[in-house]
C-alpha cells in the first residue's frame, strides 16, 4: 500500500471507495503497524467506521434511506407534493418549480420507491424553512419523517444555517423531532415572502415551529 501522502494518494483513495467496511479497517491498522497514521489517528479513523456502520445498521433494519432528489423523482415528488396539497397540508408546487429547486429536494425511498420528502428554502437573511414535508399514507408512523426532517437539519447545519423553521398543521410531529414553538411575527423573512398575500392571512391556522442549531451542539 502507498504511503498516505505520496502522489499516488487519488489511486489510494479510489481503492478505498471500492473497499467494504472491514477492508478500510484492515487498511487503516495496516497503516497503523507501518507507523504511517498515529494512535489517536487511529482511533478517530476506527470511531468513523463505527459510526458509518451503526448509520447503515439502522437504514438496513429500517429499509428506507433519504438522499438528495434528482430530476428521476420529479414524477414522484409531483404525485407526494399533489396528494398533499389537495388535503390542504401543503401548498402545490408547480413541476417547473420542483425542477428549478431539485437541490432543495430531499427523498425519502424505500423499496425503490419515493415514500416521502421535503425540500430546504433559505431566506436572504440566512434562516432557512422546510417545506412540503410529506410521507406516503402508507408508510406513516415508521420514522421516514423524523428521517427527512434529520437529513435537511444536517443540510442546513453543514451551510452554517443557524435556524430552520416550518410553519404547519402537525405541531405534535415538530415538536417530537427537536423543534421549538414560536410566533410567526418572529419570522418576517415568512411574513414578506407569502404571508402577506396570503388569503388565509387573518386567520391562519398553521403554527409556527423553529429548531435553533446551537441549541443542540
Ligand atoms: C407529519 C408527517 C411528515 C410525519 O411523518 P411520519 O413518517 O409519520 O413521522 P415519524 O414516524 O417520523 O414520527 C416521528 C415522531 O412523531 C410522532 N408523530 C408523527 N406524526 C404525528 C402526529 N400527527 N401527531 C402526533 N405525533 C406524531 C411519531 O409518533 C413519532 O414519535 P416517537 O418518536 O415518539 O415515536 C406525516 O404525517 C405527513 O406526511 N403528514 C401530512 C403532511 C404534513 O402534515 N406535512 C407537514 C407540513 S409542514
Amino acid at each position: 500500500m502507498p504511503p498516505i501522502n505520496s502522489e499516488s494518494s487519488f489511486v489510494f483513495l479510489d481503492e478505498l471507495k471500492q473497499s467494504t467496511l472491514e477492508e478500510l479497517y484492515d487498511k487503516v491498522m495496516d497503516l497503523y503497524d507501518k507507523d504511517s497514521i498515529s494512535k489517536e489517528e487511529l482511533k478517530k479513523f476506527s470511531d468513523a467506521i463505527t459510526m458509518v456502520n451503526q448509520v447503515f445498521l439502522k437504514q438496513e433494519k429500517a429499509n428506507f434511506i433519504v438522499r438528495q432528489a434528482t430530476l428521476a423523482d420529479v414524477d414522484s415528488l409531483m404525485e407526494m407534493i399533489e396528494y398533499w396539497a389537495k388535503k390542504g397540508q401543503n401548498l402545490p408546487r408547480k413541476r417547473n418549480d420542483i425542477i428549478r429547486g431539485i437541490q432543495t429536494f430531499a427523498v425519502c425511498v424505500k423499496d425503490s420507491q419515493v415514500v416521502g420528502c421535503a425540500c430546504l428554502y433559505v431566506y436572504d437573511s440566512g434562516l432557512a424553512e422546510i417545506r412540503s414535508l410529506g410521507v406516503s399514507p402508507v408508510v406513516q408512523r415508521q420514522g421516514q419523517g423524523r428521517a427527512i426532517v434529520n437529513y435537511l437539519l444536517k443540510r442546513a447545519s453543514k451551510m452554517f444555517i443557524e435556524r430552520v423553521f416550518v410553519l404547519t398543521r402537525s405541531p405534535e410531529f415538530f415538536s417530537k423531532v427537536g423543534f421549538q414553538k414560536t410566533v410567526i411575527e418572529a419570522l418576517p423573512e415568512k411574513i414578506l415572502k407569502d404571508c402577506e398575500n396570503c388569503p388565509k392571512r387573518e386567520q391562519c391556522d398553521e403554527v409556527a415551529y423553529i429548531f435553533n442549531m446551537k441549541d443542540h451542539k
